[in-house]
């Protein structure tokens, strides 16, 4: 008999594991991604026939279908975020990176649903009296929800039963540990074993559950990655480091449609959802700067404006830098090779910055014209006109492709006061009075040329 090994190498991004621990993970090719741990038990097979006993097939016209009996939160934009409120059932992974607010919404929307709904909230990180001190802090100190200070899954289950809950929140799924498993709370398997019973437990009982997962700026630690497959939706946190504003993104949503976003502001009596965010992104400029572009962007049903700059400048290095937050950076990349191939721009021997304002992710291809533009305003050191947005995709032959849901963008730009928009050629065909004066454009020079020069 082959001996067993001790210890597994298992991937934090996709779960494959290995007899040794790898750089690289040889199945998804993910980086510094293997974590050591103990290996999961096989169970012995059982004889044909012993699964009899279980759930029977029931034909389909018997079925009652689940309907979309949706729970609204009571907090509007994450229920915009989770495509009109919580379902029946649904299991929710919220990640994000510590400290950006997962349980201080968490705790807003328990709270707010505990006076009509049972609800449990497990708490493993922090203790009742923690979570107390930020329900006082959120003014919700009435409110009839359960605390539960526990990290053993069996017992956590056993109370979900007890307290019949309809609502339950788990934070976070790193710290919960199922004591029939050797590995560590937090390790792979742990997660995705307490994730997979949690999961099941909901599923059973109709019990909507909320498991909270940290990922780490690498998405390192063991959690949200390996958990997504199994989750109805994933709503990511996102925000700046000590920037206020905080995007709730949904990244799956078996409810709704993804890329629904809701934006809230970090408070001091918590997440305040911000309803008209739209103006939000664009910085206050007395005079327009060189090195800045604003983009219509869409995010779910909603066009956001959103400012994105550039910084060019002539580099020390041999290998000139290329930073790119917010945008993602083979874009940036591409982009460049264009602006040179297409355009004359050539920016070798410069370092390279690109950031959104407000932290926001730009990474929709609609916004790469705004990127070249910025760019070469730059280099130039000359500004882009004023009140102006800037809409397109490149393509690799220097052709501006045409971006969906233009007649929302553009609306939304005039509402905000922007006068001209430099937009796809291909886009500009049957659109009706925008209110605001359209420049439409075929190749990235051209629109180089109406802009800068
Ligand atoms: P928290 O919800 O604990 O983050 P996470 O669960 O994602 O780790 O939020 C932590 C930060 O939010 C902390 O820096 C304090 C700040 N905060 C406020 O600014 N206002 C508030 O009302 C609360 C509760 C937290
Ligand atoms: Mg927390």
């Amino acid at each position: 008999m082959a001996k067993r090994p001790k210890t597994v190498f298992a991937c934090t991004e996709c779960g494959a594991q290995h007899a040794k621990w790898f750089g690289k993970c040889p199945e998804c090719g993910a980086w510094d991604a293997l974590t050591e741990e103990a290996p999961a038990l096989q169970g012995e097979e059982k004889p044909l026939g012993s699964g009899l006993h279980g759930g029977r097939p029931t034909p389909l016209p018997e079925v009652r279908p689940g309907g979309e009996a949706r729970l609204p939160t009571g907090i509007g934009e994450l229920d915009r975020a989770l495509g009109g409120g919580l379902v029946p059932g649904a299991v929710i992974l919220i990640g994000g990176e510590p400290g950006v607010g997962k349980s201080t919404l968490q705790l807003q929307m328990a709270s707010a649903l505990a006076s009509g709904h049972r609800v449990l909230y497990v708490t493993g990180e922090e203790s009742s009296a923690q979570v107390a001190q930020r329900a006082d802090r959120l003014g919700v100190m009435d409110s009839p929800l359960q605390l539960l200070a526990e990290t053993d899954l069996d017992t956590i289950l056993g109370r979900l039963q007890e307290q019949e809950a309809e609502l339950a929140i788990v934070d976070s799924v790193q710290t919960v540990a199922d004591a029939g498993l050797q590995s560590a709370p937090g390790s792979v398997a742990q997660v995705r074993e307490c994730a997979a019973r949690l999961v099941r437990y909901a599923k059973q009982t109709g019990t909507i559950l909320c498991l909270v997962g940290h990922v780490t700026k690498e998405g390192a630690l063991a959690g949200p990655r390996v958990l997504e497959h199994m989750v109805d939706t994933v709503l990511y946190f996102e925000g700046e480091q000590g920037g206020q504003y905080r995007l709730v993104r949904a990244m799956k949503n078996r409810f709704g449609s993804v890329n629904e976003l809701g934006v809230f502001r970090m408070t001091g009596g918590g997440l305040e959802p911000v309803t008209n965010p739209s103006a939000l992104f664009l910085s206050e400029h007395e005079e327009p700067v060189p090195g800045a572009a604003v983009v219509a962007s869409q995010e779910g049903t909603r066009p956001l404006l959103v400012e994105l700059q550039a910084l060019v400048a002539e580099s020390p290095l041999t290998q000139p830098r290329r930073v790119a937050i917010g945008v993602e950076r083979d874009r940036l990349s591409l982009l460049l090779a264009v602006l040179y191939r297409h355009a004359g721009v050539a920016l070798f021997d410069q370092d390279v910055f690109i950031n959104v304002v407000g932290g926001v992710d730009l990474s929709e291809p609609a916004a790469d014209l705004a990127v070249a533009a910025a760019l070469v305003s730059s280099l130039r050191s000359r500004a882009l006109p004023e009140r102006t947005i800037i809409l397109g995709e490149v393509g690799l032959a220097g052709e501006v492709r045409a971006v969906g849901r233009i007649e929302d963008r553009l609306k939304e730009a005039a509402k905000l006061g922007f006068k001209r928009a430099v937009i796809p050629a291909g886009s500009a065909e049957d659109l009706d009075n925008p209110g605001l004066e359209l420049q439409p454009v075929r190749r990235i020079e051209q629109a180089l040329e109406l802009l800068l020069e």
